[in-house]
């Protein structure tokens, strides 16, 4: 996977400043007046930085965001970043830093002048994300320098570091997922990328086709069957808590989406690699538990398929059988993201009786159509369940916004033929898949169903994520589970 950048946290040391390269980070707040290692750079380049802080410009400036001084004379840096950032900031403002030093960092890397900032282990973390590249495929990426923090307390600060470096690793981990194309991640080779998490002390098993087909999973089953690659489903268990059921992650794994026999349209097809987004955050956060030893039971459960047009695929009305019964008519092979979930979900619930479950997906186009690309839709069937969701994502500056799942909705997916149907139309289609989502959860599990389709490939770059996969939901889900889930 990509390694997130190099840093290193070392002891102040003012004598180091002239000499080096690349980019110089001071962090400063406008009116007040600059630290030891700001005044240094101060005396070195005669002056400038001084005048910097105290421009009109700086005063002007967002906190988190910089001036740069290039070329700065006295220095063989190419350039000073001076960060607004004051002393006592709030976590996201750290990030933003962090993501601030990320866009003007080079090959050359960087010192980042921390000294005693209260928040410098969130400024590295923000850096860290925002550096996220994705090279496998190009040697034309070019990659960044390291970066080193000098701190008066070096060992503190990197102490603090630690939990989060492993929550980046999970992040990373996540947007490899999303930004291979699907010849390369197949639903057996992600398979054999959750297997390797084994080496972090992680207990995973793979369901082939045939224990899919004894389970009974024909709805996940037909999505796959015209494609080459084989369907399975992917179960990764963290047992570091107590004796307690555990928390059951689910996660819509399609490689790519085609639309199958209701064949997508050819414009924009190629983003439909990010179809298997679900599963890929499901992945990342399991990642992230194992790194840090979380102190929590968490089963994390993949349906891995790809959705392909062909001589065996199924068809628009076929009926088939779920795991748990439930008869479904498949209008629209499409809408094959909830015929995945509906057998995934059920398993999750029948084999691991958890204490509450989450599921991730791609799911409809109808919620970007409603959000955009800001927020994930967020339903459920508890409401105090969704609010520490909802909670854990403003935390970590994750959108995401609750959206109905009333019982007048439920009339819109009865078929004709069979118990319900795959696919309602145009009118509340994330609500209408979501509700198709919740025949196959007892009422009484609380669940959360996240439809991530409009951020985790967002169009432009956001704060904490070049252009490309954000891997959203990783850092929300460590946050809820840290928080409700470990003793
Ligand atoms: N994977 C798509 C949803 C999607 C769309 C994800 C855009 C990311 C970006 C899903 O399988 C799908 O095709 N949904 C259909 C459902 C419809 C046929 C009921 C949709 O949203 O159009
Ligand atoms: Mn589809
Ligand atoms: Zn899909």
């Amino acid at each position: 996977m990509t390694e997130p950048l190099a840093i290193s946290f070392t002891e102040t040391d003012l004598e180091a400043v002239a000499e080096a390269s690349g980019v110089v980070v001071v962090f400063a707040e406008s009116g007040r007046n600059l630290g030891l290692a700001g005044r240094r750079v101060n005396r070195l380049t005669h002056g400038a930085l001084k005048r910097a802080v105290e421009s009109e410009a700086f005063a002007k400036l967002d906190h988190g965001s910089a001036l740069r001084l290039e070329w700065p004379a006295g220095m063989a840096a190419e350039l000073v970043l001076l960060v607004s950032l004051p002393r006592r900031c709030e976590v996201s403002v750290a990030r933003k830093a962090g993501a601030t030093i990320a866009r003007a960092l080079g090959a050359k890397g960087g010192l980042v002048l921390a000294e005693s900032h209260a928040r410098a282990a969130e400024v590295s973390f923000g850096l860290a994300l925002r550096a996220y590249r994705f090279n496998y495929h190009s040697a034309e990426t070019p990659a960044y320098g390291p970066v080193r923090f000098m701190a008066n307390n070096p060992e503190k600060l990197a102490q603090e570091a630690q939990p989060l470096a492993a929550l980046a690793e999970g992040v990373f981990f996540t947007r490899d997922l999303v930004n291979e194309p699907a010849n390369i991640l197949t639903t057996s080779d992600f398979a054999a990328r959750l297997a390797a998490m084994q080496e972090l002390g992680l207990d995973v098993e793979i369901l082939e086709e045939a224990d899919l087909e004894t389970l009974g999973m024909r709805a996940l089953l037909a999505v796959g069957q015209g494609s080459e690659s084989p369907s399975k489903v992917v179960v990764m268990k963290w047992n570091g808590g107590a004796e307690e059921p555990p928390l059951a992650l689910i996660g819509k794994g399609v490689v790519f989406d085609t639309g199958g026999i209701s064949l997508k349209p050819g414009a924009g097809m190629e983003e439909m690699t990010m179809d298997m987004g679900g599963a890929g955050t499901v992945a990342g956060v399991m990642r992230t538990l194992a790194l840090r030893k979380a102190r929590a039971n968490v089963v994390g459960i993949v349906g891995l398929v790809e959705n392909m047009p062909d001589g065996r695929a199924q068809r628009p009305g076929d009926i088939v059988t779920s795991a748990k019964g439930v008869t479904i008519e498949v209008i629209n092979t499409d809408a094959e993201g909830r015929l995945v979930l509906a057998d995934v979900l059920w398993y999750a619930q029948e084999h691991f009786a958890p204490r509450a479950m989450i599921d991730l997906a791609t799911l409809t186009g109808a919620v970007i159509v409603g959000l955009g690309h800001d927020n994930a839709g967020v339903f459920s069937n508890d409401d105090a369940f969704a609010g520490d969701l909802l909670k854990a994502a403003r935390q970590e500056g994750e959108g995401a916004w609750p959206l109905p799942l009333q019982p007048s909705y439920d009339r819109l997916i009865k078929s004709r033929l069979a118990d319900i149907k795959n696919s309602a139309g145009r009118p509340a289609g994330a609500i209408t898949a979501a509700t198709f989502l919740k025949h196959f959860v007892a009422p009484e599990v609380p669940w959360c169903h996240i439809d991530i389709a409009g951020v985790a490939l967002p169009p432009t770059e956001t704060e904490l994520a070049p252009k490309g996969p954000t891997g959203w939901g990783v850092m929300t889900l460590n946050r809820l589970i840290a928080d409700k889930f470990e003793g």
